[in-house]
């Protein structure tokens, strides 16, 4: 049996009109599956930003849930080498330590600085007495062998605007030794809540001061 003229021919148009219709059709929908990727392209990218904004977020939930909370991040002291001047005086000694008044505490010999000991010193108000009252003044090697000693309510403010100072440039200028004092977030909270309060509080009241014994920080290599 001979086969139709339209089996011959399947694809090509009857006629004119639908010839037109085509490829108007054609164009559509050449239209229809640009637009089908591009929404397809908009979705997954859409979706993409959805799961990396999130996981993000998460991320930093993790390390920010509780205010300022500075965790297990890296800091000047990440990869960085401690030297200790041990418990006691002798130890200290033993270790090749050196008492720091501006400190207040044994340091390592290359967290000694002279520099800021002798910028400490400029404000005449830090002398150490062995009493509450301020009577009994100490010679530094009398200071450096106590437990504690008391200084003046100036030379507290002295100890806490230079700690600030030395801190700074100590970190502007990428110091590779760092004292374990000002790198303590501890003791810069304390500085900075002692230094609010002294309007509020009796400036003859004296400080009692109890001889530490730091460490030092020797960093290998700037940002690891
Ligand atoms: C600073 O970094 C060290 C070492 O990575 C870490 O042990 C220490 O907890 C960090 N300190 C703070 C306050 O985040
Ligand atoms: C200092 O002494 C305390 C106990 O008084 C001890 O736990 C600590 O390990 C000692 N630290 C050093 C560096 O010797
Ligand atoms: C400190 O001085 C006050 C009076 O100015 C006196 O009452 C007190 O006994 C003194 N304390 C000591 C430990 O000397």
């Amino acid at each position: 049996m001979m086969p139709s003229q339209s089996e011959h021919q399947p694809f090509l148009p009857k006629d004119a009109t639908s010839k037109e219709s085509d490829l108007a059709h054609t164009h559509r929908s050449a239209r229809s599956a640009i637009l089908s990727n591009s929404l397809v392209f908009v979705f997954t990218s859409l979706l993409w930003l959805i799961v990396v904004t999130f996981a993000l977020r998460a991320s930093e939930n993790k390390s920010e849930s509780t205010g300022i909370d500075h965790g297990h991040r890296h800091n000047v002291t990440t990869n960085a080498k401690l030297l200790t001047c041990g418990n006691s005086t002798a130890e200290a000694r033993d270790l090749g330590c050196k008492y720091d008044v501006f400190l207040n505490n044994w340091v390592p010999p290359p967290c000694y600085d002279e520099e800021w000991i002798a910028e400490y010193l400029e404000d005449n108000s830090w002398s150490a007495y062995a009493d509450e009252n301020l009577t009994q003044q100490l010679e530094l090697e009398q200071m450096e062998d106590r437990d504690f000693y008391y200084t003046s309510f100036r030379d507290h403010i002295n100890h806490c605007a230079t700690m600030w100072n030395k801190q700074f440039w100590a970190l502007y200028e990428e110091r590779m030794a760092l004292d374990t004092v000002i790198v303590n977030p501890a003791h810069t909270e304390h500085c900075a809540q002692f230094l609010r309060d002294a309007s509020e509080v009796n400036a003859n009241q004296a400080t009692k001061t109890n001889v530490g014994f730091a460490g030092c920080w020797i960093r290998a290599r700037i940002y690891q």
